[in-house]
């Protein structure tokens, strides 16, 4: 699988590429459409080529769809909002999102749109395989249609989101962390912040923290840590405490279970329950209310 698309939409892509590899157990590139048009690019033989656009209309998305190698495509897919746009039209395929118009330019609800179709499309794609058996699936499903009202639930945040938006507003820049598919959304995390905020913000994989970035860490810096309750919560923790102890104003996304991990959290921002591989779902909303109060205030 070949994964194009831009800004919010590319970050919806690097969630989809971890569960199309988890779930289906295919290869899955996802690349920037600014840099996939521009280069000499090299596509496996049968290559299911996905566009992800909110408007469909995106002039690098329409340029790299024109650029593909024709011969090695199996399919081109559209997962877009609008039906009636040029990558809806252009494209062999599509998987409309339906999420009606985003009005402002920042994407919001069209990105957990997009991560509605695309796990969707990983489990098919799973089941076709046979990577994924028919309990699984039907496991998976039963936890899917609970999403609509963990989101709904997410909506009533604010209230506890509005004291950590007041300490970020004075903020000179922030960084947002994850692992794993908690990684993209920390990216679009910080995304949302600048869009919204114009304060600078990064997404960084956390245990790319300590490769760089953790020169950066300094008295009161924000990071917005994205946190989960499975495998990877002992190495988050670890990579916090490293930034706790450089001073870091330390504010943790997650389930319950998972945000009572990090004791030592200066902010905790509570998400309802959800399986952790819908987490970047659910997990999408807060950090969306987050960047939204910043700008506000
Ligand atoms: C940018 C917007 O201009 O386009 C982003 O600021 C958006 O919010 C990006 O994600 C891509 O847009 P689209 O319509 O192709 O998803």
């Amino acid at each position: 699988v070949q994964i194009v698309a831009c800004g919010t939409s590319y970050h919806a892509g690097l969630v989809a590429k971890y569960w199309i590899e988890g779930l289906a157990g295919m290869p899955c590139q996802v690349e920037i459409a600014s840099e996939y048009r521009y280069r000499k690019v090299v596509t496996l033989p049968n290559t299911l080529w996905i566009a992800i656009s909110q408007s469909g209309e995106t002039a690098d998305v329409l340029s790299a769809l024109r650029h593909l190698d024709c011969e090695q495509v199996a399919a081109t897919l559209a997962v877009c909002n609008v039906p009636t746009s040029s990558l809806v039209r252009e494209t062999d395929l599509a998987l409309l999102t339906e999420a009606g118009p985003e009005i402002g330019v920042a994407s919001t609800k069209a990105f957990t749109a997009q991560l509605i179709v695309l796990i969707c499309l990983a489990i098919v794609l799973g089941r076709q395989n046979g990577h994924l058996d028919a309990s699984r699936v039907t496991y998976l499903y039963q936890k899917l249609v609970k999403i609509p009202g963990a989101v709904g639930k997410s909506m009533k945040l604010f209230d506890s989101i509005r004291p950590i938006a007041h300490k970020l507003k004075n903020a000179r820049s922030c960084l947002f962390l994850g692992r794993d598919t908690l990684f993209p959304l920390a990216c679009e995390g910080a995304l949302k912040l600048k869009e919204l905020s114009y304060i600078h913000a990064e997404g960084f994989a956390s245990g790319e923290m300590k490769h760089g970035p953790i020169a950066l860490l300094e008295d009161g810096l924000p990071i917005v840590s994205f946190v989960s309750e499975d495998e990877m919560a002992l190495k988050v923790i670890s990579n916090l405490k490293e930034a706790e102890a450089r001073g870091g104003y330390i504010i943790v996304i997650g389930t319950q279970a998972a945000v009572d991990l990090i004791d030592f959290a200066a902010a905790k921002i509570v998400i309802p329950d959800c399986e952790p591989i819908f987490a970047p779902i659910v997990g999408a909303i807060p950090a969306q209310i987050l960047a939204y109060l910043t700008a506000l205030n």
